[in-house]
C-alpha cells in the first residue's frame, strides 16, 4: 500500500501560496492539508473559506481541511462551498460528533475525526462506522514545526487495530504533526495510510525534493 502524502501549507510562503501548492503537486503530493485554526480551540488563528477558495483555484489535488475550531458543525457549508474534499474536526471540540459527521457526509464531503494526543483512541470507536478518515495527532494542535510525540506510534497501532476490529480497514488512518524523514517509516509501520508533513516539506530546501525524499523514506517501511 502506498502511503498518501498530504503536505500542510501552514508553514508555506503565504505570499506565494498558489506557487507553493503547485510545487507540492509537482512533487507528487496526494492531498493538500489545510489547517484552519480559530484562535479558540487552539491558540492560533490561520485562514478561512476565502483562502481555501484560492487554493481550490490553484490545484486539482483533493483538499484535506483540518478544522481546529470550536463549533465545527457551523463550518461545514462554508468550506464545502469553496471546494473542501475532506473535513476533519476534533472530537474534543464537539458535543455531538455523530451529528456533525452525518452532516459532513450529507453535504457530500468526506468526513474525518481528529484525536488530540491526550484523547484515548477508543473514544472514537462508536463513530468509526461514519469515518472516511481517522486523524491521530502526533503534536498538540496549533503550530507547525513541533517535535513528534513518540506515544503517537502506539496510538496509531491501537487505531489501526480498532479499525480492523470494526471492519473498517478501508478507513484512512492519518497522522499529523512532527513527521520528518527520520520517522515517516515508523508512522507507516505503525499503521498510518495518510501522512501530513508541514515543516518537512515547506521548511528548508525545495518542496518537490522534500516530498520525493519523504516518499522514498516512507517506502522503507
Ligand atoms: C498542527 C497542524 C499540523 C501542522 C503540521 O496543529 O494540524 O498539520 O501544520 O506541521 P509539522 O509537520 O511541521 O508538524
Ligand atoms: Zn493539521
Amino acid at each position: 500500500m502506498t502511503v498518501k502524502l498530504a503536505p500542510s501549507i501552514l508553514d508555506a510562503d503565504f505570499g506565494h501560496l498558489a506557487d507553493q501548492v503547485q510545487a507540492a503537486a509537482a512533487g507528487g503530493a496526494d492531498w493538500i492539508h489545510v489547517d484552519v485554526m480559530d484562535g479558540q480551540f487552539v491558540p492560533n488563528l490561520t485562514l478561512g473559506p476565502a483562502v481555501v477558495r484560492a487554493i481550490r483555484r490553484a490545484t486539482s489535488l483533493p483538499l484535506d481541511v483540518h478544522l481546529m475550531v470550536v463549533r465545527p458543525h457551523d463550518w461545514i457549508g462554508p468550506f464545502r462551498d469553496v471546494g473542501a474534499d475532506l473535513l476533519t474536526f476534533h472530537l474534543e471540540a464537539d458535543l455531538h460528533p455523530h451529528r456533525t459527521l452525518q452532516a459532513i457526509k450529507e453535504a457530500g464531503v468526506s468526513a474525518g475525526l481528529a484525536l488530540n494526543p491526550g484523547t484515548p483512541v477508543v473514544h472514537a470507536v462508536s463513530l468509526v462506522e461514519l469515518l472516511d478518515v481517522l486523524l491521530v495527532m502526533s503534536v498538540d494542535p496549533g503550530l507547525g514545526g513541533q517535535p513528534f510525540i513518540p506515544t503517537a506510534l502506539a496510538r496509531l497501532e491501537r487505531a489501526r487495530a480498532m479499525l480492523q476490529a470494526e471492519n473498517r480497514a478501508d478507513c484512512e488512518l492519518e497522522v499529523d504533526g512532527g513527521v520528518k524523514l527520520d520517522n515517516i517509516a515508523d508512522v507507516v509501520r505503525a499503521g498510518a495510510s495518510m501522512v501530513v508533513a508541514g515543516s518537512a516539506v515547506y521548511g528548508e530546501g525545495a518542496v518537490e525534493l522534500n516530498l520525493r525524499d519523504l516518499r522514498a523514506a516512507a517506502a522503507q517501511a
